[in-house]
């Protein structure tokens, strides 16, 4: 995928409010890609302009050479504020993108249960999103953004609601399922040691309005160690190029 010169520009009574400003980058397959970006600084809008979901001011974004135009069933999105539909079941929230997209009722039963397996929530099928800790409920949003099968899934800050325990279990589930799924995976985060553990590449973000400020190829091995002398000198690196603290 290629992201070139993104823009956006908001306009209202007050005037011009430029969020994102000419934003390249490219996104290679398989790739474990994140962007880094302190709070405000327009990293959702980014992830609504590269997924479709919000008009472009200028720019361009390509998936294997086709520009995309609209919401794509190319792209998958897990939200950052969980999007879990309260009244239905585990099971009929991870079905819901494939009833969407048409698919019969046996199948769509079948991609679900391998999803639910997959993170983990084998046995919760019938369970309601109320009766789920955090981060089970994140999941669930995980499940059911890999069910549709995307080429790309692509994440806002998906474990910023969680306590510290839990996020770092989040972490080497998310890292668990991307090497098993083989999918290409944008992942926003504010969050710089969680860049450093996750990342195959970073993109690094500017303060308001965004741009790309750095990109950093990550060739440690995994599982990283958060604490070793090398992940701790390139989160060092990382914190002391950017204004986002430790
Ligand atoms: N629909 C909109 N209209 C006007 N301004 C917006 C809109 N959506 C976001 N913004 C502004 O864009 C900036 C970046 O927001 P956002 O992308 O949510 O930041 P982040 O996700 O990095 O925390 C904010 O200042 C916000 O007020
Ligand atoms: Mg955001």
């Amino acid at each position: 995928m290629e992201i070139k010169n993104l823009s956006k520009t908001f306009f209202s009574d007050k005037g011009m409010d430029t969020v994102i400003d000419e934003v390249s980058f490219d996104v290679k397959d398989g790739e474990f890609l994140v962007i880094l970006g302190p709070g405000r600084c327009g990293k959702t809008v980014l992830l609504n302009l590269i997924a479709g979901l919000l008009e472009k001011t200028t720019g361009k974004v390509l998936l294997k050479g086709q520009e995309l135009d609209g919401p794509n069933k190319d792209l998958s999105m897990v939200f950052q504020k969980l999007a879990l539909m309260s009244f239905k079941t585990v099971m009929e929230n991870v079905e819901l993108g494939l009833k969407f997209s048409g698919v019969e009722k046996r199948e769509r039963r079948k991609l679900a249960q391998h999803y639910i397996d997959l993170v983990g929530l084998n046995g919760f099928e019938n369970s309601y999103p109320k009766q789920l800790s955090g981060g089970m409920k994140q999941r669930v949003g995980i499940a059911r953004a890999y069910a549709v099968k995307p080429e790309i899934l692509i994440m806002d800050e998906p474990f910023g609601q969680l306590d510290a325990q839990t996020r770092y279990s989040m972490q080497n589930e998310i890292l668990r399922i991307w090497q098993e799924e083989k999918r290409t995976v944008i992942f926003v985060t504010n969050n710089i040691e969680e860049a450093c553990y996750l990342a195959d590449r970073i993109i690094l973000l500017s303060e308001y309005p965004a741009t790309v400020k750095e990109i950093y190829e990550i060739d440690m091995k995994r599982p990283r160690d958060r604490v070793d002398e090398e992940f701790l000198s390139l989160r060092t690196e990382i914190s002391d190029n950017t204004d986002l603290g430790i």
